[in-house]
Protein backbone atom coordinates (compact mmCIF):
# COMPACT_ATOMS: atom_id res chain seq x y z
CA UNK A 1 0.00 0.00 0.00
CA UNK A 2 1.49 3.49 -1.29
CA UNK A 3 -0.25 6.97 0.65
CA UNK A 4 0.85 10.06 -0.61
CA UNK A 5 -0.98 13.54 -0.52
CA UNK A 6 -1.99 15.24 -3.97
CA UNK A 7 -1.95 18.65 -4.12
CA UNK A 8 -3.05 21.05 -6.81
CA UNK A 9 -1.81 24.56 -5.86
CA UNK A 10 -2.88 28.07 -5.77
CA UNK A 11 -6.50 27.82 -3.93
CA UNK A 12 -6.54 31.12 -1.70
CA UNK A 13 -7.62 29.87 1.95
CA UNK A 14 -10.32 31.35 3.90
CA UNK A 15 -12.13 30.65 6.89
CA UNK A 16 -10.91 28.93 10.05
CA UNK A 17 -8.68 26.04 11.37
CA UNK A 18 -9.15 25.07 14.80
CA UNK A 19 -6.10 24.36 16.55
CA UNK A 20 -5.52 20.45 18.41
CA UNK A 21 -3.21 19.65 22.07
CA UNK A 22 0.00 20.40 21.45
CA UNK A 23 2.00 16.78 20.12
CA UNK A 24 5.25 17.64 22.08
CA UNK A 25 2.81 17.91 25.70
CA UNK A 26 0.23 15.38 24.83
CA UNK A 27 2.93 12.71 24.78
CA UNK A 28 4.82 13.74 28.05
CA UNK A 29 1.49 14.46 29.66
CA UNK A 30 -0.24 10.70 28.73
CA UNK A 31 3.55 9.11 29.94
CA UNK A 32 3.00 11.44 33.22
CA UNK A 33 -0.36 9.90 33.92
CA UNK A 34 1.34 6.21 34.58
CA UNK A 35 2.64 8.36 38.17
CA UNK A 36 -0.60 7.65 39.57
CA UNK A 37 -3.11 4.58 39.57
CA UNK A 38 -6.14 6.83 39.55
CA UNK A 39 -7.44 7.92 36.49
CA UNK A 40 -6.08 11.49 34.29
CA UNK A 41 -8.40 12.46 31.61
CA UNK A 42 -7.17 14.52 28.96
CA UNK A 43 -8.95 17.57 26.82
CA UNK A 44 -7.75 18.57 23.49
CA UNK A 45 -5.83 15.17 22.83
CA UNK A 46 -4.67 15.42 19.07
CA UNK A 47 -5.95 13.14 16.53
CA UNK A 48 -2.05 12.00 15.51
CA UNK A 49 -0.28 8.79 15.30
CA UNK A 50 2.12 9.10 17.83
CA UNK A 51 -0.80 9.46 20.22
CA UNK A 52 -1.83 6.29 19.06
CA UNK A 53 1.17 4.48 19.25
CA UNK A 54 1.71 5.68 22.64
CA UNK A 55 -1.70 4.51 23.95
CA UNK A 56 -1.03 1.16 22.24
CA UNK A 57 2.13 1.01 24.95
CA UNK A 58 0.58 1.96 27.88
CA UNK A 59 -1.81 -1.13 26.98
CA UNK A 60 0.60 -3.25 26.66
CA UNK A 61 1.98 -1.99 29.91
CA UNK A 62 -2.09 -2.81 30.88
CA UNK A 63 -3.49 0.57 31.02
CA UNK A 64 -7.20 1.12 30.54
CA UNK A 65 -7.85 3.99 27.72
CA UNK A 66 -10.79 5.46 26.24
CA UNK A 67 -11.03 8.22 23.49
CA UNK A 68 -14.10 10.09 24.04
CA UNK A 69 -16.01 13.19 21.90
CA UNK A 70 -17.38 15.96 23.85
CA UNK A 71 -18.52 18.27 21.34
CA UNK A 72 -15.61 19.06 19.20
CA UNK A 73 -13.24 18.80 22.26
CA UNK A 74 -11.03 14.78 22.03
CA UNK A 75 -10.89 13.22 25.36
CA UNK A 76 -8.66 10.91 26.25
CA UNK A 77 -8.94 8.80 29.77
CA UNK A 78 -6.50 6.54 31.12
CA UNK A 79 -6.54 4.81 33.67
CA UNK A 80 -3.31 2.74 35.20
CA UNK A 81 -4.85 1.19 38.30
CA UNK A 82 -3.80 -1.95 36.49
CA UNK A 83 -0.45 -1.78 35.28
CA UNK A 84 2.44 -3.42 35.31
CA UNK A 85 5.86 -3.48 35.29
CA UNK A 86 7.69 -4.61 31.81
CA UNK A 87 10.42 -4.86 29.29
CA UNK A 88 10.05 -2.07 26.30
CA UNK A 89 12.03 -3.77 23.82
CA UNK A 90 8.82 -3.32 21.53
CA UNK A 91 8.80 -1.45 18.22
CA UNK A 92 6.54 0.67 19.19
CA UNK A 93 9.00 2.70 21.62
CA UNK A 94 11.79 3.57 18.72
CA UNK A 95 8.51 5.16 16.46
CA UNK A 96 8.71 8.25 18.22
CA UNK A 97 11.29 11.07 20.37
CA UNK A 98 9.12 11.23 23.22
CA UNK A 99 9.01 7.77 24.73
CA UNK A 100 12.14 8.46 26.35
CA UNK A 101 9.73 10.01 28.76
CA UNK A 102 9.06 6.26 29.98
CA UNK A 103 12.25 6.34 31.61
CA UNK A 104 11.62 8.76 33.77
CA UNK A 105 7.76 8.08 34.20
CA UNK A 106 8.91 3.68 35.22
CA UNK A 107 11.70 4.83 36.88
CA UNK A 108 9.79 6.73 39.13
CA UNK A 109 7.31 3.94 39.95
CA UNK A 110 9.15 0.75 39.06
CA UNK A 111 12.49 1.67 40.29
CA UNK A 112 13.72 0.55 36.73
CA UNK A 113 12.96 0.39 33.68
CA UNK A 114 14.76 -1.17 29.84
CA UNK A 115 13.58 0.31 26.74
CA UNK A 116 14.60 0.51 23.23
CA UNK A 117 16.11 3.64 22.17
CA UNK A 118 13.74 5.99 21.43
CA UNK A 119 13.05 6.98 17.92
CA UNK A 120 11.61 10.20 16.07
CA UNK A 121 12.69 12.32 13.29
CA UNK A 122 16.06 12.56 11.67
CA UNK A 123 17.66 16.04 12.41
CA UNK A 124 21.02 15.03 12.43
CA UNK A 125 22.84 13.52 15.77
CA UNK A 126 20.30 14.26 18.54
CA UNK A 127 21.84 12.48 21.84
CA UNK A 128 20.08 12.03 25.41
CA UNK A 129 23.29 12.18 27.49
CA UNK A 130 21.49 15.48 29.33
CA UNK A 131 18.49 13.06 30.60
CA UNK A 132 20.77 9.70 31.18
CA UNK A 133 23.15 12.46 33.24
CA UNK A 134 20.58 13.76 35.47
CA UNK A 135 18.50 10.39 36.12
CA UNK A 136 22.08 8.91 37.15
CA UNK A 137 22.59 12.25 39.39
CA UNK A 138 19.03 11.42 41.05
CA UNK A 139 20.75 7.71 41.81
CA UNK A 140 19.86 5.86 38.78
CA UNK A 141 22.34 3.32 37.30
CA UNK A 142 21.84 3.04 33.56
CA UNK A 143 23.47 1.26 31.16
CA UNK A 144 23.61 1.14 27.69
CA UNK A 145 23.41 -2.32 25.64
CA UNK A 146 24.34 -3.36 21.71
CA UNK A 147 22.58 -6.12 20.91
CA UNK A 148 23.20 -8.55 18.40
CA UNK A 149 20.40 -7.51 16.08
CA UNK A 150 21.74 -3.63 15.73
CA UNK A 151 18.97 -2.29 19.15
CA UNK A 152 20.07 -0.20 21.08
CA UNK A 153 18.56 -0.64 25.09
CA UNK A 154 18.76 1.60 28.07
CA UNK A 155 18.97 -0.68 31.15
CA UNK A 156 17.92 1.78 33.93
CA UNK A 157 17.85 0.78 37.64
CA UNK A 158 18.05 2.81 41.16
CA UNK A 159 19.07 0.22 43.72
CA UNK A 160 17.78 2.25 47.14
CA UNK A 161 15.33 5.14 46.01
CA UNK A 162 15.43 8.27 44.13
CA UNK A 163 16.69 11.18 45.86
CA UNK A 164 16.48 14.65 44.63
CA UNK A 165 19.28 16.49 43.71
CA UNK A 166 20.64 19.45 41.75
CA UNK A 167 21.27 19.22 37.83
CA UNK A 168 23.28 21.58 35.78
CA UNK A 169 21.87 21.16 32.16
CA UNK A 170 24.37 21.86 29.55
CA UNK A 171 21.65 22.87 27.44
CA UNK A 172 18.34 23.95 28.37
CA UNK A 173 16.69 20.66 26.65
CA UNK A 174 12.99 20.03 26.78
CA UNK A 175 13.19 16.22 26.74
CA UNK A 176 15.76 16.59 29.68
CA UNK A 177 13.90 18.83 31.23
CA UNK A 178 10.65 16.85 31.45
CA UNK A 179 12.65 13.54 31.78
CA UNK A 180 14.21 14.79 35.05
CA UNK A 181 11.00 16.53 36.58
CA UNK A 182 9.37 12.78 35.59
CA UNK A 183 12.16 10.99 38.03
CA UNK A 184 12.23 13.71 40.58
CA UNK A 185 8.35 14.34 41.88
CA UNK A 186 8.12 11.60 43.83
CA UNK A 187 11.79 11.65 44.51
CA UNK A 188 13.34 11.71 48.39
CA UNK A 189 14.20 15.88 48.68
CA UNK A 190 14.40 18.39 46.96
CA UNK A 191 15.82 18.52 43.05
CA UNK A 192 16.89 21.86 41.75
CA UNK A 193 17.22 21.77 37.80
CA UNK A 194 19.61 24.94 36.51
CA UNK A 195 19.06 26.29 33.18
CA UNK A 196 15.82 24.36 32.84
CA UNK A 197 14.18 24.97 29.41
CA UNK A 198 11.50 27.12 29.28
CA UNK A 199 9.30 25.94 26.36
CA UNK A 200 5.43 25.99 26.83
CA UNK A 201 5.33 22.38 27.20
CA UNK A 202 7.57 22.63 30.10
CA UNK A 203 5.21 24.52 31.94
CA UNK A 204 2.01 22.56 30.46
CA UNK A 205 3.54 19.33 31.88
CA UNK A 206 4.47 20.76 35.26
CA UNK A 207 0.59 21.81 35.68
CA UNK A 208 -0.72 18.63 34.95
CA UNK A 209 1.67 17.21 37.81
CA UNK A 210 0.97 19.72 40.15
CA UNK A 211 -2.66 18.79 39.82
CA UNK A 212 -1.51 15.48 40.27
CA UNK A 213 -0.11 16.70 43.69
CA UNK A 214 2.78 17.21 42.66
CA UNK A 215 5.09 20.12 44.03
CA UNK A 216 6.89 22.10 41.18
CA UNK A 217 8.23 25.69 41.27
CA UNK A 218 9.30 27.81 38.77
CA UNK A 219 7.93 26.26 35.90
CA UNK A 220 8.41 28.49 32.33
CA UNK A 221 12.02 30.36 34.06
CA UNK A 222 15.52 28.54 34.11
CA UNK A 223 15.42 27.05 37.02
CA UNK A 224 13.11 24.32 38.46
CA UNK A 225 12.76 23.12 41.84
CA UNK A 226 10.82 19.92 42.44
CA UNK A 227 9.87 18.62 46.20
CA UNK A 228 9.26 15.15 46.28
CA UNK A 229 5.91 14.31 47.32
CA UNK A 230 5.21 10.43 48.36
CA UNK A 231 2.08 9.86 46.15
CA UNK A 232 -0.13 11.60 43.44
CA UNK A 233 -3.37 11.36 42.47
CA UNK A 234 -5.57 11.72 38.91
CA UNK A 235 -6.95 14.48 37.72
CA UNK A 236 -8.26 16.39 34.65
CA UNK A 237 -5.78 18.39 32.50
CA UNK A 238 -6.87 20.56 29.02
CA UNK A 239 -3.64 20.20 26.88
CA UNK A 240 -2.10 23.36 25.61
CA UNK A 241 -2.98 24.32 22.40
CA UNK A 242 -0.17 23.10 19.95
CA UNK A 243 2.02 26.51 19.28
CA UNK A 244 3.85 24.89 16.08
CA UNK A 245 0.71 23.47 14.55
CA UNK A 246 -0.74 27.21 14.67
CA UNK A 247 2.31 27.98 13.13
CA UNK A 248 2.62 26.55 10.39
CA UNK A 249 -1.22 27.46 9.80
CA UNK A 250 -0.05 31.32 9.90
CA UNK A 251 2.75 30.67 7.75
CA UNK A 252 0.52 29.01 4.87
CA UNK A 253 -2.69 31.87 5.48
CA UNK A 254 0.98 34.71 5.37
CA UNK A 255 0.97 33.48 1.55
CA UNK A 256 -2.43 31.93 0.40
CA UNK A 257 -4.47 33.32 3.78
CA UNK A 258 -7.32 35.90 2.76
CA UNK A 259 -9.04 35.99 5.69
CA UNK A 260 -7.61 33.03 7.35
CA UNK A 261 -8.20 32.70 11.01
CA UNK A 262 -6.34 30.50 13.46
CA UNK A 263 -8.26 29.84 16.38
CA UNK A 264 -7.55 28.36 19.80
CA UNK A 265 -4.13 29.66 20.23
CA UNK A 266 -1.98 31.60 22.65
CA UNK A 267 -0.72 34.25 20.67
CA UNK A 268 1.76 34.86 23.46
CA UNK A 269 3.46 31.42 22.45
CA UNK A 270 4.21 32.16 18.57
CA UNK A 271 5.53 36.01 19.74
CA UNK A 272 9.11 35.27 17.44
CA UNK A 273 6.96 34.18 14.62
CA UNK A 274 4.73 36.65 15.00
CA UNK A 275 7.33 39.30 14.72
CA UNK A 276 8.80 38.01 11.75
CA UNK A 277 5.63 37.31 9.89
CA UNK A 278 5.03 41.54 10.22
CA UNK A 279 8.38 42.03 9.75
CA UNK A 280 7.76 40.29 6.25
CA UNK A 281 4.65 42.12 5.62
CA UNK A 282 1.77 39.50 6.52
CA UNK A 283 -1.00 41.95 7.84
CA UNK A 284 -2.39 40.00 11.19
CA UNK A 285 -5.05 41.36 13.57
CA UNK A 286 -4.56 39.11 17.02
CA UNK A 287 -7.24 38.39 19.63
CA UNK A 288 -7.14 36.49 22.61
CA UNK A 289 -7.40 33.49 21.74
CA UNK A 290 -7.17 33.37 17.73
CA UNK A 291 -5.39 35.35 14.77
CA UNK A 292 -6.38 36.07 11.64
CA UNK A 293 -4.33 36.46 8.06
CA UNK A 294 -5.98 39.58 6.96
CA UNK A 295 -3.65 39.74 3.83
CA UNK A 296 -0.23 41.03 2.76
CA UNK A 297 1.21 44.20 1.48
CA UNK A 298 1.75 44.63 -2.03
CA UNK A 299 5.46 43.30 -1.59
CA UNK A 300 7.08 41.16 1.02
CA UNK A 301 10.19 41.62 2.01
CA UNK A 302 12.92 39.36 2.53
CA UNK A 303 13.86 38.39 6.92
CA UNK A 304 16.89 36.83 8.71
CA UNK A 305 16.26 34.28 11.32
CA UNK A 306 17.28 32.47 13.60
CA UNK A 307 16.17 29.46 15.67
CA UNK A 308 16.70 29.07 19.56
CA UNK A 309 15.06 28.29 22.89
CA UNK A 310 11.65 29.58 23.92
CA UNK A 311 10.99 32.48 23.54
CA UNK A 312 13.26 32.43 20.24
CA UNK A 313 11.87 31.06 16.76
CA UNK A 314 11.32 27.59 17.04
CA UNK A 315 13.33 25.06 15.12
CA UNK A 316 10.21 23.08 14.70
CA UNK A 317 9.08 26.19 12.38
CA UNK A 318 11.62 26.47 10.43
CA UNK A 319 11.45 24.57 8.34
CA UNK A 320 7.82 25.69 7.33
CA UNK A 321 9.07 29.03 7.21
CA UNK A 322 11.65 28.70 4.76
CA UNK A 323 8.86 27.94 1.59
CA UNK A 324 7.44 30.72 3.05
CA UNK A 325 10.64 32.87 1.82
CA UNK A 326 11.12 31.15 -1.62
CA UNK A 327 7.96 33.34 -2.38
CA UNK A 328 9.78 36.78 -1.26
CA UNK A 329 12.11 39.03 -3.64
CA UNK A 330 15.25 39.22 -2.21
CA UNK A 331 17.76 37.31 -0.22
CA UNK A 332 16.56 35.55 2.89
CA UNK A 333 18.94 33.63 5.41
CA UNK A 334 17.81 31.39 7.93
CA UNK A 335 20.10 30.11 10.74
CA UNK A 336 19.62 26.61 12.91
CA UNK A 337 21.44 26.67 15.91
CA UNK A 338 19.31 23.56 17.55
CA UNK A 339 19.69 21.04 14.97
CA UNK A 340 22.41 21.96 12.15
CA UNK A 341 21.32 19.43 9.58
CA UNK A 342 17.62 19.96 9.55
CA UNK A 343 17.11 21.22 6.10
CA UNK A 344 16.36 18.00 4.43
CA UNK A 345 13.35 19.69 2.86
CA UNK A 346 15.40 21.82 0.41
CA UNK A 347 16.73 19.39 -1.86
CA UNK A 348 12.59 18.91 -2.64
CA UNK A 349 12.40 22.67 -2.51
CA UNK A 350 14.90 23.40 -5.21
CA UNK A 351 13.49 20.17 -7.46
CA UNK A 352 10.25 22.47 -7.61
CA UNK A 353 11.91 25.55 -8.56
CA UNK A 354 13.22 27.12 -5.05
CA UNK A 355 16.84 28.60 -5.13
CA UNK A 356 17.93 27.49 -1.56
CA UNK A 357 21.38 26.75 -0.76
CA UNK A 358 22.63 25.41 2.47
CA UNK A 359 25.52 25.32 4.39
CA UNK A 360 26.17 23.05 8.01
CA UNK A 361 28.74 22.95 10.73
CA UNK A 362 28.65 20.92 13.82
CA UNK A 363 28.00 24.34 15.59
CA UNK A 364 24.69 25.54 13.25
CA UNK A 365 23.58 25.11 9.77
CA UNK A 366 22.54 28.09 7.47
CA UNK A 367 20.10 28.41 4.44
CA UNK A 368 19.98 31.29 1.87
CA UNK A 369 16.65 31.61 -0.05
CA UNK A 370 17.16 33.60 -3.05
CA UNK A 371 13.53 34.63 -3.63
CA UNK A 372 11.02 34.69 -5.26
CA UNK A 373 11.41 31.49 -7.34
CA UNK A 374 7.35 30.16 -8.97
CA UNK A 375 7.43 26.67 -7.58
CA UNK A 376 6.22 24.02 -10.03
CA UNK A 377 4.61 20.58 -8.82
CA UNK A 378 6.55 17.62 -8.15
CA UNK A 379 7.22 14.13 -6.40
CA UNK A 380 8.72 14.89 -3.78
CA UNK A 381 9.85 13.54 0.11
CA UNK A 382 8.68 14.02 3.43
CA UNK A 383 12.06 13.11 5.44
CA UNK A 384 10.85 14.51 8.41
CA UNK A 385 7.81 15.41 10.38
CA UNK A 386 7.96 19.64 10.09
CA UNK A 387 10.23 18.93 6.20
CA UNK A 388 6.53 16.86 5.41
CA UNK A 389 4.71 20.05 6.31
CA UNK A 390 7.27 22.67 4.59
CA UNK A 391 6.51 20.51 0.88
CA UNK A 392 2.93 19.87 1.34
CA UNK A 393 3.01 24.01 2.12
CA UNK A 394 4.83 24.17 -1.45
CA UNK A 395 2.72 21.96 -2.98
CA UNK A 396 -0.40 24.04 -1.83
CA UNK A 397 1.91 27.74 -3.96
CA UNK A 398 3.22 25.60 -6.39
CA UNK A 399 1.83 25.31 -10.34
CA UNK A 400 0.41 22.04 -11.08
CA UNK A 401 0.41 19.48 -9.02
CA UNK A 402 2.63 17.83 -6.09
CA UNK A 403 2.48 14.57 -4.38
CA UNK A 404 3.92 14.32 -0.77
CA UNK A 405 5.69 10.67 -0.10
CA UNK A 406 6.07 9.34 2.95
CA UNK A 407 3.27 10.89 4.72
CA UNK A 408 3.46 8.75 8.05
CA UNK A 409 5.76 11.55 9.24
CA UNK A 410 2.82 14.45 8.58
CA UNK A 411 0.55 11.91 10.33
CA UNK A 412 2.58 11.61 12.86
CA UNK A 413 2.04 14.82 14.18
CA UNK A 414 -0.63 17.05 12.21
CA UNK A 415 -4.03 16.62 13.84
CA UNK A 416 -6.32 15.95 10.65
CA UNK A 417 -4.01 18.22 7.98
CA UNK A 418 -6.24 17.08 4.95
CA UNK A 419 -9.08 17.96 6.35
CA UNK A 420 -8.38 21.37 8.62
CA UNK A 421 -6.81 22.26 4.81
CA UNK A 422 -9.77 21.13 2.80
CA UNK A 423 -12.00 22.85 4.94
CA UNK A 424 -10.47 26.36 4.09
CA UNK A 425 -10.42 25.44 0.29
CA UNK A 426 -7.86 23.69 -0.02
CA UNK A 427 -7.19 21.32 -2.74
CA UNK A 428 -5.61 18.20 -1.22
CA UNK A 429 -6.50 14.91 -0.43
CA UNK A 430 -4.67 11.73 0.86
CA UNK A 431 -4.30 9.16 -1.93
CA UNK A 432 -4.28 5.39 -0.82
CA UNK A 433 -3.29 3.35 -3.77
CA UNK A 434 -2.69 -0.60 -3.47
CA UNK A 435 0.66 -1.84 -4.73
C1 LIG B 1 11.86 18.57 21.63
C2 LIG B 1 10.72 18.39 20.66
C3 LIG B 1 11.16 18.74 19.24
C4 LIG B 1 11.82 20.11 19.21
C5 LIG B 1 12.89 20.24 20.27
C6 LIG B 1 13.47 21.65 20.37
C7 LIG B 1 9.50 16.60 21.72
C8 LIG B 1 9.05 15.20 21.67
N1 LIG B 1 10.28 17.02 20.71
O1 LIG B 1 12.85 17.62 21.23
O2 LIG B 1 10.00 18.73 18.41
O3 LIG B 1 12.40 20.30 17.94
O4 LIG B 1 12.36 19.90 21.55
O5 LIG B 1 12.47 22.55 20.69
O6 LIG B 1 9.10 17.35 22.58
N2 LIG B 1 20.58 17.73 23.38
C9 LIG B 1 21.75 17.17 23.83
N3 LIG B 1 21.66 16.21 24.79
C10 LIG B 1 20.48 15.82 25.34
C11 LIG B 1 19.30 16.40 24.86
C12 LIG B 1 19.39 17.36 23.88
O7 LIG B 1 22.82 17.50 23.38
O8 LIG B 1 20.48 14.95 26.21
C13 LIG B 1 20.65 18.76 22.33
C14 LIG B 1 19.97 18.28 21.04
O9 LIG B 1 20.85 17.56 20.22
C15 LIG B 1 19.55 19.58 20.42
C16 LIG B 1 19.19 20.44 21.62
O10 LIG B 1 19.86 19.86 22.73
O11 LIG B 1 20.61 20.19 19.75
C17 LIG B 1 17.70 20.54 21.90
O12 LIG B 1 17.19 19.29 22.20
P1 LIG B 1 15.91 19.10 23.13
O13 LIG B 1 15.41 20.42 23.64
O14 LIG B 1 16.23 18.06 24.12
O15 LIG B 1 14.89 18.53 22.09
P2 LIG B 1 14.03 17.25 22.20
O16 LIG B 1 13.49 17.13 23.60
O17 LIG B 1 14.72 16.07 21.61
Amino acid sequence: MQQYFKINGGNPLTGNIEIGGAKNSVLALMIASTLTSQVVTLEDVPEIDDVNVLIDILKFLGSNTIKAKQGKRNLLTIDNDLIEYKELEIAEVSKFRASYYLMGAMITRYKKCRLLFPGGCFLGPRPIDLHLKGLRKLGCTITEIDMENGDLILDVKVEDKLRGDRIFLDFPSVGATINIMLAAVMAEGDTIIENAAKEPEIVDVATLLSNMGAKIIGAGTDELKIVGVKKLHGCFHQVLPDRIEAGTYLMIGGLLGEDLTVSNVIPEHLDALISKLQDVGVILDIKDEEITVLGREDRLKPVNVKTGVFPSFATDLQQVLVTMLTQIDGESQVVETIYPERFRNCAYLNDMGANTVVTSSVESGKVVINGKTSLTGADVMATDLRAGAALVFAGLVANGETKVHNIPHVLRGYDSIVEKLTSVGADISLVIEES
